[in-house]
């Protein structure tokens, strides 16, 4: 059994859905859990729950999207370090881009981005003085075109841009990070959908416990697995990645040239190239426009690029 005894937690967004699941899996294995959410009954809720089972939990209700460094002060003061923190909160808000209020664009930025970032950020120097710190952030397949959803889709790419960033800089003090697109049961989704198979799908088969316990996994102190982004649900994972199809080159490059091109630029092609890290890209790019350059980055450490 995966034993968490000693370790300090924090879940967002934990008083329903899945950060309730992540904060019950969590403690179960031995975490004492700060159960952050806005909703007091239901942060209350999962710490009772909690306790009957016979842990440890403590309630948070400060907002992340204007408090987040709050609640890695609550970890502080009630059990003095903070080894995981799982950054689940997050809002939609439906809407076209043209129709929907500024202010409410950025409020799901505000809560989904802002809140990782700014808990992200106050949690760093105590998940590096852990020594086995563990950040997981939640990004989503919004980050996909899904008309109606831009604020949430671009709050959850930057999650995602974050992430990869953070997985690099966090390897070089010892905390590792990793980044989930889950898929579950939860208030979010129960209304997101009519058709009876996927929602008996949905219901049946991805409960939000089958992520809670790959985010556990990711959280274990002996668990090495880290860095990347992962589609989760259901027992199942999938690592995603970025990646270039062949470029096109313009006989001439000029816009009449591009234009000569057009339906290439739009083709498929099997032929794809992975890009983990930016000097990846960049050493990509240039090896492209001269072969020759191919031998002064085979000295390099892509990690070592900048961007
Ligand atoms: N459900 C899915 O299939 C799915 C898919 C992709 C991504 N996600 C992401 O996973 C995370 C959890 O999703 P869910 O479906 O469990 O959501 P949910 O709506 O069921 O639960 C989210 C919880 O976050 C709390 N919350 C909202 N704003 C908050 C704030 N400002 N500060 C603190 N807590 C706040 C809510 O009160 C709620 O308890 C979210 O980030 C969501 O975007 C979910």
């Amino acid at each position: 059994m995966l034993d968490l005894q000693g370790r300090v937690a924090i879940v967002t967004g934990a008083g329903a859905g899945m950060g309730r699941s992540h904060a019950l899996t969590l403690a179960a294995r031995g975490a004492r859990v700060v159960v952050n959410d806005v909703s007091r009954d239901h942060a209350e809720h999962t710490v009772a729950d909690i306790t009957d089972a016979g842990g440890t939990a403590v309630v948070d209700l400060h907002d992340v999207a204007t408090d987040a460094p709050a609640v890695a002060q609550t970890a502080l003061d009630t059990y003095g370090q903070l080894d995981i923190v799982v950054c689940n909160a997050g809002i939609i808000r439906v809407g076209l881009f043209d129709e929907q209020p500024s202010d409410e664009f950025w409020k799901v930025f505000d809560v989904s981005f802002r809140g990782t970032a700014e808990l992200a950020r106050a949690a760093w120097p105590h998940l590096v003085e852990s020594g086995t710190g563990r950040l997981v952030l939640v990004s989503s397949s919004g980050i996909l075109a899904n008309p109606g959803a831009s604020a949430y889709g671009a709050a959850k790419g930057a999650i995602w841009a974050l992430g990869n960033t953070l997985a690099m800089e966090g390897d070089r003090v010892g905390v590792q990070v990793t980044t989930i697109m889950p898929t579950a049961w939860t208030p979010m989704t129960e209304g997101a959908y009519s058709d009876p198979t996927i929602l008996s799908t949905l219901r049946d088969g991805m409960g939000p416990e089958h992520v809670a316990a790959f985010i556990t996994y990711l959280a274990h102190q002996d668990t090495d697995v880290h860095g990347d982004f992962f589609q989760v649900s259901g027992g199942r994972a999938g690592r995603l990645v970025l990646a270039g199809l062949p470029r096109v080159e313009a006989a001439e490059s000029t816009p009449e040239g591009w234009a000569a091109r057009a339906d290439q630029l739009r083709a498929d092609s099997d032929t794809l190239t992975q890009y983990r890290v930016t000097g990846e890209q960049f050493a990509d790019e240039m090896i492209a426009a001269n072969p020759a350059v191919e031998e002064s980055f085979r000295r390099m450490n892509p990690a070592d690029l900048g961007a």
